[in-house]
């Protein structure tokens, strides 16, 4: 019976692993021992990742009491719309008054809201809203080209692949976040100043023509990624996935 012998050192190996593994399946559920009044976003807000993924930076949050001092020992729980996941969903600030869960947004391109709380002493919810940006393939095409084509005027901070061209501007573009000025320019003068350049809406020569160099179809995804990412959000992207 020679066949026996490989699946025998197999079955072995596999009950040696599980032997190896840790326990209990899942934690028991985290047990509050303080209470807050409030809950304040520390970091992790406004995040942009493909949709689908999990945001490159944790959501950190803070439980305070009616003082602002931080409150070590509360329990956080988030909520999400559906798709959305936490790694872990809840448990019980550290001794800064903090709570961190990474989040994994849905395979749906949209702006998702979450939701952080926490119980006050007087049995009540405090409720902490993040928004956080998920892109689709259009998107992440036009996140792609802005970084090659765009940013170096468009985004004043320098980082250490590109160093911005903003501060030597005599007329100062906008960041494609700044909702309250993009929002108002409509699809169509989108694409005539990002093909013509600055002169076909009466702007500065400075915003350069791109219709000889990218295609229609990279423009609109230029305007897809400017609409999802503006703040104040634009309507047709409005909280879309964020209600449930
Ligand atoms: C060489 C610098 C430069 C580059 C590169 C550049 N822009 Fe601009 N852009 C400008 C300037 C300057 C303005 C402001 C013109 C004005 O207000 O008169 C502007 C204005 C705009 C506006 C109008 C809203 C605003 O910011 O005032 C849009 C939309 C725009 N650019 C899109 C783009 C896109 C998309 C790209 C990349 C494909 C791009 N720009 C690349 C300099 C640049």
């Amino acid at each position: 019976m020679r066949r026996s012998t490989i699946p025998i050192g197999l079955l072995s190996l596999a009950i040696m692993l599980c032997a190896c593994r840790k326990n209990p399946p899942s934690p028991p559920a985290p047990k509050s021992t303080a209470y807050g009044s409030a809950i304040v976003e520390s970091s992790g807000g406004k995040q942009i990742a493909a949709a689908g993924t999990t945001l490159p930076q944790p959501v950190v949050v803070q439980v305070n009491d009616d003082a602002g001092t931080a409150v070590a020992g509360a329990l956080v729980v988030f909520r999400g719309p559906a798709g959305v996941s936490f790694d872990p969903p809840s448990g019980i600030t550290d001794s800064s008054g903090q709570f961190s869960a990474n989040v994994s947004l849905g395979g749906q391109a949209g702006r998702y809201q979450i939701t952080a709380s926490t119980m006050t002493k007087s049995q009540k919810t405090a409720e902490l809203r993040v928004d956080e940006i998920a892109l689709g393939y259009q998107q992440i095409l036009g996140r792609r080209l802005n970084d090659q084509y765009c940013s170096r005027c468009h985004d004043p901070e320098s980082t250490p692949e590109r160093v911005s061209n903003y501060d030597n501007l005599e007329v100062k573009p906008h960041r494609f976040t700044e909702g309250d000025t993009l929002n108002k320019i409509s699809d169509e003068d989108l694409l005539a100043i990002i093909s013509h350049g600055g002169p076909a809406l009466n702007r500065s020569p400075l915003m350069p023509p791109y219709g000889y160099t990218l295609s229609k179809s990279d423009i609109q995804a230029l305007i897809s990624y400017i609409r999802i990412v503006s703040d104040p959000p634009y309507q047709a992207f409005g909280e879309v996935y964020a209600q449930k």
